[in-house]
């Protein structure tokens, strides 16, 4: 169903000890969308990510997924309502091969078409599949993300979340991200939020983004009203990445 709200983030209030981190943020990702938040370091991108997994968990407003909240909700039984990330860092198993990484990301449930969803994470990167037997650790930094992005493929997510898949690579293997990211997006209708520094390289990908300042949502738009927005210009992308 286009169009419709799957993710829906209300006057969220997110804390560290008595610091507080989100100050209220109300941001929507509806079904078959890419949607980018974007904003300097420190900013609340990556605590809102890992508020919407209950790690650390809101202490106002709600987090609705599908129709259910899921605000209160332990953070495996979120995980099982098929929301599936790739966090900051990557986060890869480092001494586990490419192939028991891609395991890992496989719930019980998926087991019958894994190998299907397997095929599918190499056609998607066929990097990973040249090095299928190789270390986690031992990837290069764009290789890593690509596990960690096809890890979080094996759980077939309804909502696929992403915190700084550019974040230190080569601009050449952040096309190949940014490519296999539409691609999902376009062939599967896969939904996607996307958490980047890299505001002009996110808000061509996606349709719609929101920025966020000190723990708030201070503007939003779709992707081209925001490349085009004077104030976003000169804060995120003036000399920047492009
Ligand atoms: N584990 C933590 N404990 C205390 N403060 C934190 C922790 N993680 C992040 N912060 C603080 O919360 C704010 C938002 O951080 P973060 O969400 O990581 O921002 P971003 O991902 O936009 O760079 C920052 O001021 C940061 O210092
Ligand atoms: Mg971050």
């Amino acid at each position: 169903m286009a169009g419709t709200t799957l993710l829906d983030i209300k006057g969220v209030e997110t804390y560290y000890g008595n610091i507080r981190a989100l100050n209220g943020v109300n941001v929507q990702v509806n079904q078959g969308e890419i949607v980018a938040l974007i904003g300097a370091n420190g900013a609340g991108k990556s605590t809102l990510m890992m508020t919407i997994f209950g790690a650390p968990r809101a202490r106002a407003g709600t987090i609705t997924f599908a129709g259910t909240d899921i605000t209160q909700l332990p953070t495996h039984e979120i995980a099982r309502l098929r929301i599936a990330q790739s966090p900051e860092g990557r986060r890869i198993f480092p001494r586990m091969t490419v192939m028991e990484n891609l395991q890992m990301g496989a719930s019980l449930d998926n087991l019958k078409h894994y190998d299907e969803d397997v095929e599918k994470v190499f056609a998607l990167f066929p990097r990973l599949k040249e090095r299928i037997a190789q270390r986690g650790g031992t990837l290069s930094g764009g290789e890593q993300q690509m596990l960690s992005i096809g890890r979080a493929l094996m759980a077939r997510p309804k909502l696929l979340l992403l915190d700084e898949p550019s974040l230190g690579l080569a601009p050449l293997i952040v096309k190949q991200i940014f490519d296999a990211i539409r691609e999902l997006n376009k062939a599967q209708g896969l939904t996607v939020f996307l958490v980047e520094q890299n505001a002009f390289g996110a808000l061509k990908l996606a349709n719609r983004g929101y920025v966020m300042v000190n723990g708030n949502v201070t503007m939003s738009g779709t992707g081209k009203e925001l490349l085009a927005n004077p104030e976003v210009r000169a804060a995120y992308l003036e000399g920047g990445h492009h």
